[in-house]
């Protein structure tokens, strides 16, 4: 049978897996340590709403995350037909509950909740994603406590990549340009220059996509990006996770960029895990913070 992994490095011995796993490893033991080194007990509020099954996986994911380092978990789960003013309650109540350092409200949002006014009424100093436009801010001026977790686990990712140096230029072609600021803050003290590309623009990322050293793709569908979209060793970051064939695959066409890639992250297991460490990373600063 058809060995796959092996395949892959017969093709092409020099592609460089950025494997999520390892590097998620890392950060947790250390956190780990921290919390037991220094006695801590911090704990993360979870807000899921509805019963969208990617959610429940990702909010499973992320509770055996915390309880494995030391961080207790709660979960609040509502209904997919609870009000807006039902969820901002439960925050305000969150907000005020003294033993609850950090809350996570799990995104997406049933549509008709205005998910900013949620993320917003989060009290910054218990904003477990780091998505409150305060802590934004304060990212931007270079004194955050905590980092937008996805944005901080790419921008990881492609820091330990072999082809990784200063003066390199990013694409980060995402449904929203939320997404895309933090990333290039945190590329911008190495002289990276950053541009973002909406996945509707094809045309524009037909042309432009292959002339960057990166290329960070979080656009959600299937084989969005293949070899005729990238350079020779460019750093591929897929954060897509899509269902197909009842197995996950991200945004890039894994098997058709890998001969000409530097280097990749696999889905699952590269920024799914990176983003899940840098979350625990946060609400550990969030204690911290605290106390
Ligand atoms: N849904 C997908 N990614 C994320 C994330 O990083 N945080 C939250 N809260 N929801 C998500």
């Amino acid at each position: 049978m058809e060995n796959k992994s092996e395949n892959h490095f017969q093709h092409n011995n020099k592609i460089e897996l950025l494997d999520g796993r390892i590097l998620a490893d890392t950060i947790n033991h250390k956190l780990r340590r921290i919390i037991v080194e220094e006695n801590l007990q911090p704990t993360l509020a979870v807000v899921l709403v509805g019963d969208d099954p990617a959610s429940h996986l990702y909010v499973n994911l992320k509770k055996k995350a915390c309880e494995k380092i030391g961080i207790e978990v709660s979960t609040y789960f509502l209904d997919k037909q609870c009000t807006q003013a039902e969820v901002e309650e439960t925050i305000q109540w969150l907000n005020n509950d003294e033993t609850c350092d950090a809350i996570l409200v799990q995104l997406p949002l049933p549509k008709h909740i205005n998910t900013d006014k949620i993320i917003n009424l989060i009290q910054p100093d218990k904003d477990a994603d780091g998505f409150h436009p305060d802590n934004l801010k304060k990212m931007y001026s270079n004194q955050a406590t905590v980092f937008p977790a996805p944005a901080h686990a790419v921008v990881r990712l492609i820091k330990s990549s072999d082809y990784f140096r200063s003066g390199l230029t990013t694409a980060v072609i995402s449904n929203n340009d939320i997404f895309f600021q933090p990333i290039k803050h945190l590329l911008q003290p190495y002289n990276i220059i950053t541009t973002y590309y909406s996945p509707d623009d094809i045309e524009l990322i037909n042309k432009e996509s292959k002339s960057a050293d990166i290329i960070v793709v979080a656009v959600g569908q299937p084989n969005f990006i293949n070899q005729n979209h990238i350079q020779k060793d460019a750093i591929v970051i897929d954060v897509g996770t899509n269902r197909q064939d009842n197995k996950t695959i991200g945004d890039v066409d894994f098997d058709n960029v890998k001969n000409i890639a530097g280097s990749i992250t696999p889905v699952p297991g590269g920024v799914g895990p990176m983003t899940i460490a840098c979350l625990l990373e946060n609400v550990v600063n969030l204690h911290k913070q605290k106390s």
